[in-house]
């Protein structure tokens, strides 16, 4: 029985890992994620309902128990209501949410401290006997956990709460000259307010110690000013990176009350919200330094060589006439598919193009779309088989030998101009080798660039076609027209 609530948060950890493993396949993603919430389930369980000795209800049930039916309530309507479009600003409320928590546990415990050190007189005492040698009123040990879950917890907060309002447009980009040199004098004042604080509990120096909520007002600004410059497109690289700071707030928690699956959980989202970072920023070509200081990220960002030349624009029956007599071919989805909501009748085209024997894939980049794993699933809400998305690595050897590359309103992710250009901002990016095809064929609405805000000298490739529209409607055109051949 002494054992029970350890080894209830055995398997909620395991539920973790295993969990986060399975999520890195989009089939088996579903399936990890249940087994996370199953481990998170036991986790919560044991916290509540077992102690150390053995079966004993936490203090204010009540409060949990409706606590955790409103956050649920609140959690799934949300869940079930957002637009794909608008997952990552969900995320980033989610995120905040979590460092949110991290910062009140910490403010709680400080308020602890404090009016433990009133009750128990020890003022008083020390006044009167002194500070006995080598005795600490706040350890170090104790006192780390505490205020780093509240600074890091108050930056993930607020950061999360700009980044929301950024990308669903409410807030918009703020710059000034200096603000990195600004940002970095707040960082050293936040570590002095900290310290202060430190200093004034051991000393019990006279007067209202202030200095906690300082040190929390500091965050708060800090929040506010690393998060304010950074382009709205970028967004899904600073929320990771936010993300990563949540997981460590929670493992400050897990520090403070010796609680080893809230440390494990913590460091697993830490852990894993860098690593995403660092992929992302490796996708995109960009270090994560450039993404933070913003260069590249605001929409109107430019540059790279001019290109000119003819395009060709072509209509739906002649598209339809080229698919349907390929042997092979390749759907490039883009943010455009996400924006025209047109994942089900790219699912339908591809039936039908299968069924009139036409070998059909999908060719995935690691940061089509505005977030990790973004086009994996939009088309997986459409039921396209996971073993037709072929990842980046895989599918670029295979484009020489394809008849059709279908350009579903992608662009920086097949400009060539990653590899030819090296003033151009997405230079290196490494990018879908779509120009090897043998015919190309682009659905989107107009000439103008993607996020990068660039042009695009596939567009103007002989062997490319324009087929202008709203990608959903030029699909239902295309597959009517096969339908109808
Ligand atoms: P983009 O380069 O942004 O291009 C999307 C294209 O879709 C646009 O050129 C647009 O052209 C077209 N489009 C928009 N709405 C459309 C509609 N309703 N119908 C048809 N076409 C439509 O997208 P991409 O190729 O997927 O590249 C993603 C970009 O986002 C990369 O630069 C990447 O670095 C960046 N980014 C990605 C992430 C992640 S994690 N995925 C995170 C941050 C940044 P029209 O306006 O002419 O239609």
């Amino acid at each position: 029985m002494q054992h029970l609530l350890e080894i209830c948060y055995l398997i909620g950890s395991f539920g973790f890992i295993i969990g986060l493993k399975l999520m890195g396949q989009p089939d088996s993603a579903r399936k990890g994620n249940l087994i996370a919430a199953f481990g998170m389930a036991v986790a919560v369980f044991a916290t509540l309902f077992l102690s150390k000795t053995g079966f004993q209800v936490i203090g204010n049930i009540g409060y949990i128990l409706a606590a955790i039916l409103l956050g649920t309530v609140v959690g799934t309507l949300m869940a079930k209501r957002v637009q794909m479009t608008a997952m990552p600003e969900m995320v980033s409320i989610f995120n905040g949410m979590g460092g949110l928590a991290a910062a009140l546990i910490s403010i709680i415990e400080w308020r602890n401290i404090e009016h433990e050190i009133i009750e128990s007189n020890v003022a008083e005492m020390v006044a009167n006997f002194g500070l006995p040698e080598g005795f600490t009123i706040v350890p170090m040990s104790h006192y780390l956990p505490i205020i780093a879950g509240l600074i890091i917890g108050t930056i993930s907060f607020v950061g999360s709460i700009i980044a929301w309002g950024k990308l669903n447009g409410k807030i918009g980009d703020f710059r000034f000259a200096g603000q990195q040199f600004i940002n970095a004098i707040v960082l050293i004042a936040i570590m002095a307010a900290a310290y202060m604080n430190y200093h004034h509990v051991n000393t019990l120096e006279a007067g209202t110690n202030v200095w906690f909520y300082v040190t929390m007002g500091l965050a708060i600004i800090y929040g506010l000013l690393f998060v304010f410059p950074i382009g709205g497109a970028d967004m899904p690289v600073v929320i990771s990176l936010l993300n990563s700071f949540t997981g460590v707030a929670a493992a400050c928690g897990g520090f403070l009350y010796d609680n080893n699956v809230m440390l494990m959980g913590g460091v697993l989202v830490g852990s894993a919200g860098t690593i995403l970072t660092v992929v992302m920023c490796k996708a995109m070509n960009r270090s994560l330094t450039n993404v933070l200081i913003g260069m590249a990220g605001s929409n109107s960002s430019s540059g790279g060589a001019a290109v000119s030349g003819n395009v060709r624009e072509v209509q739906a029956t002649d598209v339809a006439v080229m698919m349907k007599y390929a042997s092979k071919v390749i759907i490039v989805p883009g943010y455009g598919l996400a924006v025209a909501q047109a994942q089900h009748v790219c699912h339908e085209l591809e039936n039908i193009l299968t069924e009139e024997g036409v070998d059909v894939k999908y060719a995935i980049h690691p940061v089509a779309g505005r977030m990790p794993g973004h086009m994996n699933v939009l088309l997986a809400e459409s039921n396209v088989e996971y073993d037709k998305l072929i990842e980046m690595e895989h599918i670029n050897s295979e484009f020489p030998t394809t008849d059709v590359v279908l350009v579903v309103g992608a662009n920086d992710v097949v400009n060539p101009a990653a590899k030819t250009d090296p003033t151009s901002p997405i230079y290196g990016m490494p990018i879908l080798d779509v120009d090897q095809a043998k015919q190309i064929v682009v659905l989107k609405r107009s000439m103008k660039s993607g996020y990068a805000g660039i042009e695009n000298a596939l567009f103007f490739d002989p062997k490319c076609g324009m087929l202008f529209g709203d990608a959903k409607d030029s699909l239902q055109k295309l597959v009517n027209e096969v339908k109808a051949l």
